[in-house]
């Protein structure tokens, strides 16, 4: 049977009760569309472990603050949706955002803490909550087995573990690695929007990132000092401006004052007008 395309959450809802009622095990991903191979290859991983996935394309209001880029956010619905079906998977689901948030829709899935308190989310606010709380969703209507994310959000992740758990929704998250242009850009929806100079500028940023994790590997472990060999191959670079660079624990995405085990090197900037992330784990050597 080909893919079908779900617009309404009682279709998809109806679709998923059916494949659970058979014993079915449902995965699922959910994108904001403008689909590249890092999406894909997240659908593929997906494909080898369950017996039916569904993938959502919604552009999610709530998730922009309101000076961020939700008008001009890429929509490539047709492509997206000739892409999910070569692929094989089950069902596109699509909501109108009436019908994600209905009038009078006033509930937020709020993660506290120290999950929150670093990287992104001091510059993006609100932005966590409204992933959260449209995952949460999600979750409800699709009651996947199984949910897959992109490593590049690594704090989206860190954040829908720490609310899967809490929540108990009994949804497995799993994460798949990040996929990168063969300079090094990480892929993005938004490298689109990349003017020419742009485009040579930005894989600056996992320069950035691989210089940080040879100045651990020569034995620096101060955080300072990485950000300082991180800095130095960004600095020069034009378009690029440095939002944050950090060097937090791999798990619990706390700032470290020594750098030992398993460490998150992350980074935000802006090329030109478009903010891109990055990130590298690495094992500090002891
Ligand atoms: O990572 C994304 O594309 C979005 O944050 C997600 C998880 C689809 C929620 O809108």
């Amino acid at each position: 049977m080909g893919m079908v395309m779900l617009r309404t959450i009682r279709a998809q809802q109806a679709c998923s009760e059916r494949w659970r009622r058979r014993g079915l095990r449902l995965g699922f991903v959910p994108t904001m569309g403008a689909l590249h191979a890092g999406h894909l290859s997240l659908v593929a991983a997906a494909l080898r472990n369950v017996d039916r996935l569904v993938v959502s394309v919604f552009v999610n209001p709530i998730q922009f603050g309101p000076r961020e880029d939700f008008h001009r956010y890429p929509r490539t619905l047709a492509r997206d949706r000739a892409l999910l079906s070569r692929a094989g998977v089950d069902v596109l689901f699509s909501p109108a955002p009436a019908a994600m948030y209905p009038p009078g829709f006033a509930t937020r899935v709020t993660v506290e803490g120290p999950l929150v308190a670093g990287l992104c989310a001091p510059w993006r606010p609100g932005h966590f909550a409204g992933v959260t709380t449209v995952v949460a969703r999600f979750f409800q209507v699709v009651r996947p087995h199984a949910a897959w994310f992109g490593q590049k959000d690594a704090q989206q992740v860190a954040i829908i573990r720490r609310m899967t758990q809490d929540l108990g929704t009994g949804v497995r998250i799993l994460v798949g690695p990040i996929v990168r242009e063969s300079d090094g850009l990480a892929l993005s929806s938004r490298n689109r929007f990349l003017d020419r100079a742009g485009r040579m500028a930005a894989p600056a940023l996992w320069r950035g990132l691989q210089a940080g994790r040879a100045a651990i590997r020569r034995g620096e472990r101060s955080p300072a000092g990485v950000r300082a060999a991180m800095r130095r191959v960004l600095a020069p670079v034009s378009p690029v401006r440095v939002q944050y660079l950090d060097i937090v624990d791999a798990e619990t995405l706390q700032p470290l004052y020594r750098l030992r085990g398993r460490v998150l090197l992350a980074i935000a900037a802006f090329v030109g007008r478009t903010r891109l992330i990055d990130n590298l784990p690495v094992r500090v050597p002891r």
